[in-house]
């Protein structure tokens, strides 16, 4: 099967790019494993003719408003993202005609069309540094409340904030953590900004995922407490093979991040099944908004 698939890739002149939530086996085969920020920025430099995304539905189309002229596969077209669910273009536009313009900062967990409402995007990797670089002393964010009152927490502006969430970070609480503090007492508590702020509170680092792995690779620690989707213990592991990792909770799974199998990817690749295409009125004020993040990440090296 994995033979196939990599023939597959060849022939097609595709790469396959995983999240760090994937199955094993699939970070395992892939090009590049990475968070929403480095595979967003794959996405626009590669040289491929086919991306073959594995992650949710929203990523895809991340791809696919950055490279247009690329067939973008999602190997299951039925993997979303609860979180990209909860805002939809016309709440949003209620909401910025309600508010003095200011600019819109959007989560790339969203869809393009909410993408499109908007000045720029962020990642969890660069949230903080995206709403300081902007001319202006309020911002509103969308659609996580949890990033957002994360990076209100952390910079000058006013930030106004979309009620929306992930519901698998959102479940972790800290009584959890305190459980988890109090099993393994010397581990570093690690946290995402999807994270309650009340979780937030008790951390020692808030990071993306793949902030995560670069920080237990550099830690003098060896043991960690992981407050993310229980995906990312695998690549944990996998780059630092000496040092040990647990769950915070191990109720934090997206079922979404798990849907993609070998066999979905093989298929895909085969049959050229589940294209992710943005129509070019959205992708065009889309392209905009994530464009303007990717220039700013790969300027500042954020
Ligand atoms: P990052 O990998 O960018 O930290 O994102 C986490 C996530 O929830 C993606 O769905
Ligand atoms: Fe969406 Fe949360 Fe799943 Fe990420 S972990 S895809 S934000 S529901």
């Amino acid at each position: 099967m994995k033979e196939k698939i990599r023939g597959l890739l060849k022939k097609r002149n595709a790469i396959m790019l995983s999240h760090n939530y994937q199955p094993p086996e699939i970070q395992d085969l892939a090009d590049l494993c990475g968070d929403s920020l480095e595979l967003s920025i794959k996405a626009a430099q590669t040289d491929a003719e086919v991306i073959v995304f594995c992650g949710v539905h929203f990523m895809a189309e991340t791809a696919s408003i950055l490279s247009p002229n690329k067939t973008v596969l999602l190997p299951r077209e039925d993997a979303g993202c609860l979180m990209a669910d909860m805002i939809e273009p016309e709440g949003l536009q209620i909401m910025i005609d309600k508010l003095p313009a200011m600019p819109v900062v959007t989560y790339v967990n969203s869809t393009a069309a909410v993408k499109a409402l908007s000045t720029i995007c962020c990642t969890s990797a660069n949230a903080i540094d995206v709403v300081n670089s902007l001319d202006a002393d309020e911002v509103l964010m969308t659609p996580d409340r949890n990033l957002a009152l994360y990076t209100a927490s952390k910079t000058k502006k006013k930030v106004h904030i979309w009620d929306g969430y992930c519901p698998t970070h959102d479940r972790l609480k800290t009584e959890d953590v305190h459980n988890a503090r109090k099993a393994y007492p010397d581990a570093v508590f690690m946290a995402h900004p999807e994270c309650r702020p009340e979780v937030l509170e008790l951390a020692d680092v808030i990071r993306s995922t793949s902030g995560m792995i670069r920080y237990a690779k550099e830690s003098k620690s060896s043991s960690f407490i992981v407050g993310t989707e229980i995906g990312l213990i695998y690549p944990l592991k996998k780059a630092n093979p000496d040092k040990v990792f647990y769950p915070a909770s191990t109720n934090m799974l997206c079922k979404n991040m798990k849907k993609i199998s070998l066999e979905d990817v093989l298929r895909s690749l085969e049959f050229m099944e589940g294209e992710v295409k943005v129509p070019e009125n959205i992708r065009q004020p889309a392209f905009k908004a994530v464009q303007k993040m990717v220039d700013l990440s790969l300027s500042k090296k954020i």
